[in-house]
């Protein structure tokens, strides 16, 4: 890049937001002592996949808004010396580099409390004092997006973010039937992969859903949301929506829509979470064949499908 187009640009988003201080009620009681971020696919944490994505997409700056319950998290991504110095005199490299890549070098970790679960517009709040006035990205760590050997969702969107110095949103096509789960957006006719949203409604009914195109967890917002959520009044289940602040923020600034490259598995979900399981473990470096065996024998077993 030469210093004129730099001159241009806009700059890359640094900081990254994880709300994580939901109770998990999908999965109580296994979420009654372990929060569910803290669910393994595999042999890490949700949460490692979503920070590993945001750490991709160029972010050094990991906001984690938590609530009291939730020392996991924080005990996750801090310096564990002893475990270090055992696996480093027991020559086990590897683990101790596993280990290690939690938290790369170079990468901040910063916690702030949620005092009470106010719903997700009034989590991303919390983190205003760390953020300030720059564009930033959120990260809900149960939507795990997997985009087997490209670029992670978050960096495709901060491609765009830059390009258009606007706020973006991932979003994907579910059935109709299920519009009543997420926020749902109406855009403009879409170029590619993106489309301008003009419309933006928490969870509404199938029959009268401006479209089928629903939000994902993956959001990079223009600061100036920070002012629209401290207007936003309780919404939906009586929770700060953010969604609302959106809605807010779309007759302000141009917003996109981005239609990622990727899986998407809603982890948030108790067969979301299998099937992430299920396709990592069959695309796992150590133990992909033993995945396959053991699934065909279940299936055999269960009369489902032959095992030859
Ligand atoms: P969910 O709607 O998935 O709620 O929140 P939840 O509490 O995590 O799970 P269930 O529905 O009870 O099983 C979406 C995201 O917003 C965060 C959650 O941690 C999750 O990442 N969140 C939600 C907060 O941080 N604070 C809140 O007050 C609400």
């Amino acid at each position: 890049m030469n210093a004129t187009s730099s001159m241009h640009r806009a700059p890359r988003i640094r900081k990254a937001v994880f709300p994580v201080a939901g109770l998990g009620t999908r999965f109580l009681p296994a979420t009654k002592t372990v929060p569910k971020e803290m669910l393994p696919i595999v042999d890490r944490p949700l949460i490692q996949y979503a920070v590993d994505e945001a750490i991709a997409a160029g972010c050094d700056t990991l906001v984690f808004v938590t609530n009291r319950y939730k020392h996991a998290v924080a005990d996750y991504f801090d310096k564990a010396y002893e475990l270090e110095q055992r696996l480093e005199a027991g020559g086990k490299l590897d683990l101790l580099q596993r280990v290690r890549e939690v938290l790369p070098d170079g990468v901040r970790a910063v916690f702030v409390t949620q005092p009470e679960a106010r719903g997700l517009g009034h989590a991303v709040l919390c983190a205003q004092p760390v953020i300030g006035d720059e564009p930033f990205a959120v990260l809900l760590p149960d939507d795990l997006i997997w985009n087997r050997g490209g670029p992670g969702a978050l960096a495709q969107m901060a491609d765009l973010a830059q390009a258009r110095r606007s706020s973006v949103i991932a979003v994907q096509p579910v059935p109709r039937e299920q519009t009543g789960s997420y926020g749902i957006v109406a855009t403009d006719t879409f170029d590619g992969r993106h489309g301008r949203i003009r419309g933006i409604v928490e969870k509404p009914d199938p029959a009268i859903a401006p479209s089928t195109l629903a939000v994902v967890g993956r959001y990079i917002l223009d600061a100036r949301i920070f002012e629209l959520l401290e207007r936003t009044a309780p919404g939906k289940g009586g929770e700060i929506q953010l969604t609302d602040a959106i809605a807010a923020l779309l007759g302000e600034q141009p917003v996109e829509a981005y239609r990622f490259q990727g899986t998407r598995f809603d982890c948030g979900t108790h067969i979301g979470l299998v099937e992430a399981t299920i396709r990592f473990a069959l695309d796992h470096e150590a133990i992909s064949e033993q995945a396959r065996d053991a699934m065909a024998r279940a299936l055999a077993e269960l009369g489902v499908a032959d095992s030859t």
